[in-house]
């Protein structure tokens, strides 16, 4: 029986039409970067939050919203360079194959005269912007005073999990940046169950789903403060009382999806670690291998040859037991003391529970050949 009507609502790109619970964050922006944008003065905006709570979406909401503006979008999860973002934008507004050596003053250049032709001002929106934030801060200043230096009447918005201030050093210091930022809060139970609710109406058949299931899926998601969660709790348990043939989602199906999907793992959280996390938890995978887990004299031995197998160099101030508390820190692996067998004393043993290694790996793996 056919229980989802509408699938593409489930998907995780879906924009709803109007976008409940965020009006306040839309009004700050609005505020904070539109209106000034619009009466001729360019600014920076730092929106952080974590996994989940509709940063993207608003962004994307925010795109489809202000006609009035150029608001060019761009991903930079496998950027390290504000030059990489600006180039794509460039391609995105066709200038075709723009040069990686192509000067900010030719890149600026080319933005002035598509707005002299369009006569629009552009809000360039950085999602995932946390790598390029950490290794370009001096691309930051350029494009932050691109007014002053170019004349071009751009503002900027950068998205990240965590507040830039916490992971680029001297962003409120001497670079002379000025910037707002906004903070997005984690969804509570009630707010995670009218945004449940709602997705149910849009894609589903009435008779799929009631109040009760709904309140079960939003008291899920909960923990987390995620609609992701939430919406993809909903997506797989309509998916597998379709499969058993029922008419109705059940707290089963609920159950089964829980016990299938991941929130720890999103892309986004893997685009949150830097070159030398990324090596080290790669190396972590190679270890377990098809084990059930390894320890943290594996991993340090393994260590420098895993970077030097991708051409990378590990900070020299990297430790490795602060790399794994970091990880640890961020649901991607669990470790515990435990003792190796009479007399031969004790390590600390590293596991990684919730995502196939293989999967896993490859992932990161992509990552690393973004970045280096
Ligand atoms: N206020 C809302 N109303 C309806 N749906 C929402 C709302 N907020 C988030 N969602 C949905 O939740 C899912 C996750 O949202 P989104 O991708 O915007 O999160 P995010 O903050 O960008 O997370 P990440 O940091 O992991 O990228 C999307 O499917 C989105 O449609
Ligand atoms: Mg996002």
């Amino acid at each position: 029986m056919l229980l989802v009507r509408k699938p593409e609502a489930l998907d995780a790109a879906y924009i709803p039409d109007n976008l409940k619970l965020r009006e306040k964050e839309i009004q700050a922006i609005e505020q904070a970067v539109i209106q000034p944008l619009r009466s001729g003065s360019s600014n920076v905006m730092m929106v952080y939050g974590p996994s989940g709570v509709g940063k993207t979406t608003t962004m994307k909401f925010i795109q489809k919203t202000f006609g009035d503006i150029a608001v060019l979008y761009e991903n930079a999860i496998a950027h390290t360079s504000m030059r990489q973002v600006l180039l794509d934008s460039l391609n995105r507004l066709g200038r075709i194959n723009p040069s990686l050596f192509l000067s900010y003053e030719s890149i600026f250049g080319y933005l002035n005269k598509y707005q002299a032709r369009t006569g629009k001002k552009i809000l360039l929106i950085v999602d995932e912007a946390r790598n390029c934030l950490r290794s370009d801060p001096e691309g930051l200043r350029i494009i932050s005073k691109a007014h002053e230096t170019f004349g071009t009447m751009i503002s900027v918005i950068f998205v990240s999990i965590e507040n830039p201030i916490n992971f680029v050093p001297g962003i409120t210091g001497n670079m002379g940046i000025i910037f707002s930022t906004l903070r997005f809060r984690q969804y509570d139970v009630e707010e995670l169950y009218s945004i449940a609710m709602e997705r149910c109406r849009i894609a589903l058949i009435d008779e799929a789903y009631d109040e009760v299931i709904v309140r079960y899926i939003a008291g899920m998601a909960e923990q987390f403060g995620s609609a992701r969660v939430a919406i993809e709790l909903l997506q797989k348990a309509a998916h597998i009382a379709e499969y058993r043939n029922s008419g109705t989602i059940g707290s089963d199906d609920v159950r089964a999806a829980r016990a299938m999907i991941n929130p720890f793992f999103t892309e986004s959280k893997l685009g949150e670690l830097d070159i030398d996390e990324l090596i080290m938890l790669w190396t972590i995978c190679r270890c377990i291998g098809h084990g059930v887990r390894t320890n943290v004299s594996c991993v340090s031995k393994m260590l420098s040859d895993t970077a030097q197998s991708f051409g990378v160099k590990l900070r020299k101030s990297m430790n490795v037991y602060r790399v794994l508390r970091r990880l640890e820190n961020m649901g991607l692996v669990e470790s515990r003391i435990m003792g190796m067998g009479d007399r031969k004393g004790v390590n600390k043993v590293i596991e990684i529970n919730d995502l196939p290694v293989s999967v896993l790996s490859e992932k990161i793996e992509r990552l690393i050949r973004g970045i280096a």
